[in-house]
């Protein structure tokens, strides 16, 4: 895909419960560091493309307005805002490619934000349920509650894996020490993971705190340009793949353990990267929950189905391993301000192919995957990115 947009340039903040009062603070922090990192005033954006979910996290909607507040010479720049749940940033990125690709304009910046933390964790739940099939699986511990009927499900089929789950949270933990966009940079361990304590105990079983991802604050955003643009620029990371491939909403209405979708996203990107999984050097997966990472280990096609505890146990998936998964720490470490994370993934993976992830850095990254998921495998984004310059 030598004629698809590329990422020039992008800007991140540490996530966390942060002292920004809301998006808008957010989203004032990326914006324009974005556009400075890839050396773009903004007299030469062309259009805005914004991923927030809310859907209540605030009483402020109409978010795609809010981008140019930061800077009144954005005022006229077209924004649009778009939703896809926890894929709610790759949205926001396929759908500026889109317009790059499609001759509407040279260069797009992409924003990805959430507010999460000024709501109590019960109503926080209740907000993200609206991510799911919500007369179906309204049901108590918000999305943990949908995740652990999905980690029952897989326990039932499989065998118990509370221990492997324990290693991938311990293994992102340890990343996201090296991280400094991470929330929790505290080497957690197996043992305290695999423990349940007053510290760590089940939020709905089997899931344990340390198995689920982080309530957060944060905003990331990233510049897209057209090829002979990008060919001016300082960084050009292209994209070799990308793909979107939606399944049913309601779990109901397909095997909730297969992730059918993704492992279709996962096929259709390789295929179009004419690439196999042995020449990625990282990949940036979607570890909502510690279930969800070892369920795609099986649909990105590393290990044979029911087989994903072999994956983490024999270390491939460790930094130093055959194919590091979530060098960042993942959502797990890092946090998952639901509209930031796609954008972060692709920001955080684009670090890695310019050599300029600090601590974090994998030694030669070339070619890097990224799945982000919205609900539990109903929107799937694969990106297989590559550094061109
Ligand atoms: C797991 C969860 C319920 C914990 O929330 P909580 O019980 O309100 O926890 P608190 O915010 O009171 O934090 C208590 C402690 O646990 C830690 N903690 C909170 N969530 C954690 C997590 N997910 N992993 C590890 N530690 C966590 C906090 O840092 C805090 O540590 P401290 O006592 O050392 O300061 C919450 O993180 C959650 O809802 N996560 C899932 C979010 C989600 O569904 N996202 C959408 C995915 S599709």
């Amino acid at each position: 895909m030598t004629d698809s947009a590329k990422i020039v340039g992008w800007s991140h903040v540490p996530f966390g419960k942060l002292d920004d009062p809301d998006t808008e603070s957010l989203m004032s922090r990326v914006s324009l560091a974005a556009l400075e990192h890839a050396g773009v005033p903004t007299s030469e954006v062309d259009g805005i493309f914004v991923g927030v979910m809310n859907n209540g996290f605030t009483k402020q909607d109409f978010q795609g307005a809010l981008v140019a507040l930061a800077d009144p010479s954005l005022a006229h720049v077209p924004a649009t805002r778009v939703e896809n749940a926890c894929a709610t940033g790759s949205t926001a990125i396929h759908t500026a490619m889109n317009f790059i690709e499609a001759g509407r304009g040279r260069i797009a910046l992409v924003v990805g934000a959430e507010k999460m933390t000024s709501l109590p964790t019960r109503e926080i739940g209740d907000v993200l349920l609206g991510a799911s099939y919500y007369r179906e699986e309204n049901r108590p511990g918000g999305f943990v509650g949908v995740f652990g009927g999905i980690a029952k499900a897989y326990f039932e089929r499989y065998g118990d894996r509370s221990e492997e789950l324990a290693m991938i949270a311990a293994k992102n933990h340890h990343n996201g020490v090296s991280n400094p966009y991470a929330q929790v940079r505290k080497d957690f361990g197996v043992e305290f993971c695999n423990t349940v304590s007053d510290k760590n105990p089940y939020v709905v079983e089997p899931l344990r705190r340390t198995d689920c991802s982080l309530v957060s604050d944060g905003a990331a955003a990233l510049v897209l340009a057209d090829a002979e643009t990008a060919a001016r620029m300082k960084r050009a990371i292209g994209f070799r793949a990308r793909v979107q491939v939606n399944d049913l909403l309601p779990i109901s209405r397909r095997d909730p353990i297969e992730f059918k979708g993704a492992a279709m996203a996962w096929r259709k990107a390789l295929d179009e990267a004419g690439a196999s999984l042995d020449d990625l050097d990282l990949v940036e997966t979607h570890d909502c929950f510690t279930i969800a990472e070892l369920i795609e280990y099986e649909a990105m096609g590393l290990v044979p189905r029911g087989e994903g505890h072999r994956a983490i146990r024999e270390g491939w998936t460790q930094k130093d391993g055959r194919l590091p998964v979530n060098p960042s720490g993942g959502l797990k470490a890092k946090g998952h301000p639901i509209g930031a994370t796609g954008v972060s993934m692709h920001v955080l993976a684009s670090m890695q192919l310019m050599n300029e992830a600090g601590d974090m850095q994998i030694a030669d990254a070339g070619l890097a995957g990224v799945f982000n998921m919205g609900g539990a495998s109903v929107a799937n984004f694969v990106s297989i990115l590559e550094r061109e310059r």
